[in-house]
């Protein structure tokens, strides 16, 4: 496929160097338009060895090749990463002041925007209603990331991940449609910890890993996401708002807050099933005989509630403020389907993956292989593969149910 990669100026610029090779990598032509201010952070000499082709912020070079028509008319996909406020509002206002302007108005094909900027910047007013007529146009403009910025300061505005940018280029590529584009989605990650004394919990081994890819490709596909995220370590996916927890009482108020109004609520977190009854103020000593035990309380059932609460505000006619659909997740090591058909009717949810665990399954692990049990269908068997692929099958079937 045909991509034009266009740079703007902002310090993120060199990023797009990872980006154009993702791209190269896998077989795609890339031709590097950047702008004059993209010049002053990496020179052309980098974006022509990496992409082996010409690169030129200007309409006065070959001109008889008219390249200010001819680069965006033949692209399958332009994709601007950095995206600074400047370019999004000469996108925006049809400006064609330089080579990358030009290809935005005679590109005929999906664009993709990334922007990249300081906070401020990107939440000023003159950039929202850029952003929102850009959007308007069909143009996919995918939200920042959250975190450090050039200096000290930290924010929504940096350029996300150059693999999550290049997943949400892959799919515009593939004519995959963003068929959660405007849907608000929570999803629950990780593993919840409860404390005995100031120092020590009882958890669980959740890495995150599942949450998260379901996330990342949830905003992929253009969703509005929220991530409860529960003693993670990785990365926040660019895009989504991420909420950190500890507890599961923490993790509890977090999903139910965010889930009213939802379209989908996806409980991808291990959650402790038990707690410590009392947790300890003071770091517990040892003593020179037997330790006491440590006596255990039941957590409340976060996803059987989110059910419980959809079937009551549907009896009260009142069903915006419930989830729309509703996924659990269940580890399993034995009687793995009957096990799960038994959970997905009992805590009320629309779709239960059911993980086979043990011999090193599921846990910590970047692939996965599951049955998606579906309420009132047939189960969906999905081979071992990367998570993210599992994330596809469960959001192609919350997407049916939406629509
Ligand atoms: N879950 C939850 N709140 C809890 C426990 C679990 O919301 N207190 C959710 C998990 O996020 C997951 C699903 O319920 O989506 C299945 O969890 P699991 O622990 O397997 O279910 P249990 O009902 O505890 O069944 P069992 O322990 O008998 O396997």
């Amino acid at each position: 496929m045909k991509v034009v990669l266009g740079v703007s100026g902002g310090i993120a610029a060199y990023k797009a160097c990872e980006l154009l090779r993702l791209f190269t990598e896998s077989g795609h032509e890339v031709r590097v338009v950047p702008t004059r201010e993209a010049l002053k952070f990496v020179g052309a000499p980098t974006w022509a060895a990496l992409s082996g082709n010409p690169v030129s912020a200007e309409v006065w070079d070959d001109v008889h090749e008219v390249p200010h028509v001819r680069i965006g008319k033949g692209a399958d996909l332009v994709v601007v990463a950095p995206a600074t406020a400047d370019v999004l509002a000469r996108a925006a206002h049809g400006l064609a002041g330089d080579l990358l302007t030009n290809t935005l108005l005679t590109a005929t094909c999906p664009v993709v925007f990334a922007p990249a900027m300081h906070t401020e910047m990107w939440q000023h007013p003159a950039t929202r209603a850029n952003v929102a007529t850009l959007r308007e146009r069909g143009a996919v403009v995918i939200d920042p990331a959250v975190g450090r910025l050039t200096g000290a300061d930290t924010g929504p505005g940096r350029l996300p991940d150059p693999a999550e940018i290049f997943q949400v280029c892959l799919r515009v590529l593939r004519g995959r449609p963003l068929d959660l584009a405007g849907r608000k989605i929570v999803i629950s990650a990780g593993g919840t910890r409860e404390a005995i004394d100031p120092v020590r919990f009882i958890g669980n081994r959740s890495s995150g890993l599942q949450g998260y890819a379901l996330a990342r490709t949830a905003v992929a596909r253009g969703a509005e996401v929220t991530l409860v995220a529960a003693n993670t370590t990785l990365p926040d996916p660019a895009g989504a708002k991420v909420v950190r927890v500890e507890s599961t009482a923490e993790l509890r108020e977090a999903v139910l807050e965010a889930s009213a109004g939802a379209d989908a609520v996806v409980m991808a977190a291990a959650v402790a099933d038990f707690r410590p009854a009392t947790r300890q103020d003071s770091k517990i000593k040892k003593t020179d005989g037997e330790p006491e035990p440590i006596l255990l309380t039941k957590n409340p059932d976060i996803l059987a509630e989110l059910g419980e609460r959809r079937r009551a505000a549907r009896d009260a006619q009142a069903g915006a403020e419930a989830p729309g659909v509703i996924v659990g997740f269940a580890a399993e090591t034995d009687d793995v389907l009957a096990n799960g058909q038994a959970k997905l009717a009992r805590k009320g949810c629309d779709l239960l993956v059911v993980n086979q665990v043990g011999e090193g399954l599921a846990f910590g692990t970047p692939d996965n292989a599951a049955t998606v049990l579906v309420a009132g269908g047939e189960p969906v068997e999905v081979p071992f593969g990367p998570k993210e692929d599992l994330a596809d099958v469960v959001w192609d079937l919350v997407a049916a149910r939406i629509s």
